[in-house]
């Protein structure tokens, strides 16, 4: 995998994108903003940011060779340009989740939840990057965010409906649904 790259979303007056909507799914809510900004890179010092989130990639916890072979075959980039459409989906997962050993994290996951296989049949529409940030004692574990053409929207808002109604989902003790839009 290549370097991990360090991301800070800040939620603010400035930023590529427009903030559509903030809704929260469990849990508290993230104060409103007009803007998003999305920087790549180690500092980020925006002065009037009403919220900042830091991530950064990772390597891969779960997917064996077959899955991650099968995703990179399907996936695209961010920043196409008919992607004008995204959603920064911040979230944490329970003490229990934690607690559990990695094989019985995947179990979970994938064997009763299919997160990957269900997440599959949505590519290449949904592009998507995954953001851990637990280990910098962030308020969120995750920063999950995607990027789609306005006509794949629908297809995207099935793909959270199920996702949030597998066992995955159980250990999920705060998400905010974050919708974007650019020109
Ligand atoms: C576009 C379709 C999607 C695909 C193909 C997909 C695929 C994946 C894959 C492969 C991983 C695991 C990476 C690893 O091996 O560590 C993952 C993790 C994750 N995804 Fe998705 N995903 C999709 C959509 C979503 C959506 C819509 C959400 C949020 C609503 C989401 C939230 C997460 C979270 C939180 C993790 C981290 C899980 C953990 O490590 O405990 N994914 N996804």
């Amino acid at each position: 995998m290549t370097k991990p790259l360090i991301v800070t979303f800040a939620g603010g007056p400035e930023g590529l994108w427009t903030i559509e909507s903030i809704t929260a799914v469990t849990g508290e809510s993230l104060a409103t903003a007009q803007r998003l900004a999305v920087v790549e890179g180690e500092a980020h010092h925006a002065a009037q940011s009403s919220w900042r989130l830091r991530g950064a990639t990772s390597n891969s916890r779960y997917a064996d060779r077959h899955e991650a072979t099968n995703l990179r075959s399907q996936q695209e980039g961010l920043n196409r340009s008919r992607a004008t459409m995204a959603a920064l989906i911040p979230i944490r997962k329970t003490v229990a989740w934690w607690d559990l050993a990695q094989d019985e994290r995947r179990e979970i996951f994938e064997e009763r939840s299919r997160h990957m296989a269900i997440g599959t049949e949505y590519l290449p529409a949904i592009a998507r990057r995954l953001h851990h940030c637990r280990e910098f004692g962030e308020p969120f574990d995750f920063l999950t965010w995607f990027e789609f053409a306005p006509e794949d929207a629908p297809a995207f808002d099935d793909l959270v409906s199920r996702l949030r109604s597998t066992p995955e989902w159980q250990y999920v003790d705060w998400e905010v649904d974050i919708r974007l839009s650019r020109r």
